[in-house]
């Protein structure tokens, strides 16, 4: 552990295949290098296939620090999800879904969301019974975030979600997708509990950065987006998140600390 700061790193979208041997070995050493904790905001696989998962698991040897995560969309594609979480729980991820964890004194809360789009423009439960149970499935993600909130006691507090929380942080994607990339409903329950950071994936070609309308800072870590934006650095984003006592103590981008070890997205 840094000193007064767990060092954070955040990444999304891994989306292993079964031919991903040693593709992320050397990402998962240097968030290693980089970071005390990380947390992977889903589609850890790419058809949510056992297969995938454990070609993964291999993989997440090299990931030495404790790691957190959520599944994806992709991660429910086969029907696996059961097998594809035991498998990764064996490898040592704390697989989240609706439920919390502290991982070096860090409150994560995790749930991977739903779509159904955002502000005025949201889906509302109105007219056929298809579209009640689709707005009904993203309420029921954001009663999961809840009540995984309300668990947690801890100074600084995670949210970490498959799909966007907010508007911004999708925007670059195509329009018409909009709906199916995130949901504003999941804001609501960040906006009553202290959260510090949010991170969520889903959106590849989306924004880095957002906010909600209480203003806690939203992070879309998708690797796509990274490796488009940073392709001179590896994958994945490190915060710095303080431990101590100070009021109003911020999480930050560790290279706005000058720190050359965990600069911004990583060296
Ligand atoms: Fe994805
Ligand atoms: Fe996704």
């Amino acid at each position: 552990m840094a000193g007064a700061f767990v060092r954070v790193a955040a990444l999304a979208d891994l989306h292993c295949t079964k031919t991903s041997q040693g593709a992320f070995q050397n990402l998962f050493t240097r968030i290693t290098e980089a970071a005390d904790i990380a947390v992977i905001a889903g589609d850890l696989t790419d058809y949510g296939l056992p297969e995938e998962a454990a070609v993964l698991a291999k993989e997440l040897t090299s990931l030495r620090i404790p790691v957190a995560a959520v599944f994806g969309n992709h991660d429910l594609e086969s029907g696996k999800s059961v097998e594809v979480r035991q498998i990764l729980t064996d490898a040592g991820v704390k697989i989240l879904d609706g439920d919390a964890c502290e991982l070096q004194g860090i409150g994560i809360a995790g749930v991977k969301g739903f779509g159904g789009g955002f502000g005025r423009h949201a889906l509302a439960p109105w007219g056929e019974t298809i579209i009640k149970q689709f707005v009904h499935e993203a309420v029921d993600e954001a009663l999961k975030l809840e009540a995984a909130l309300a668990r947690l006691r801890t100074k600084q507090i995670v949210a970490l979600m498959h799909y966007s929380p907010v508007q911004q942080t999708v925007d670059g994607e195509p329009l018409e997708i909009y709906p199916f990339l995130g949901s504003s409903r999941l804001e609501e329950p960040i906006s009553r509990y202290p959260v510090s950071l949010v991170f969520h994936g889903h959106a590849h070609r989306g924004q880095l950065e957002g906010a909600t309308k209480t203003d806690v800072k939203v992070y879309n870590v998708s690797m796509p987006l990274l490796t488009r934006t940073f392709a001179d650095r590896p994958p994945f984003r490190v915060f710095d998140v303080p431990m101590g006592d100070a009021e109003n103590a911020q999480p930050t981008l560790a290279a706005s600390r000058g720190r050359r070890a965990t600069d911004a997205i990583a060296s």
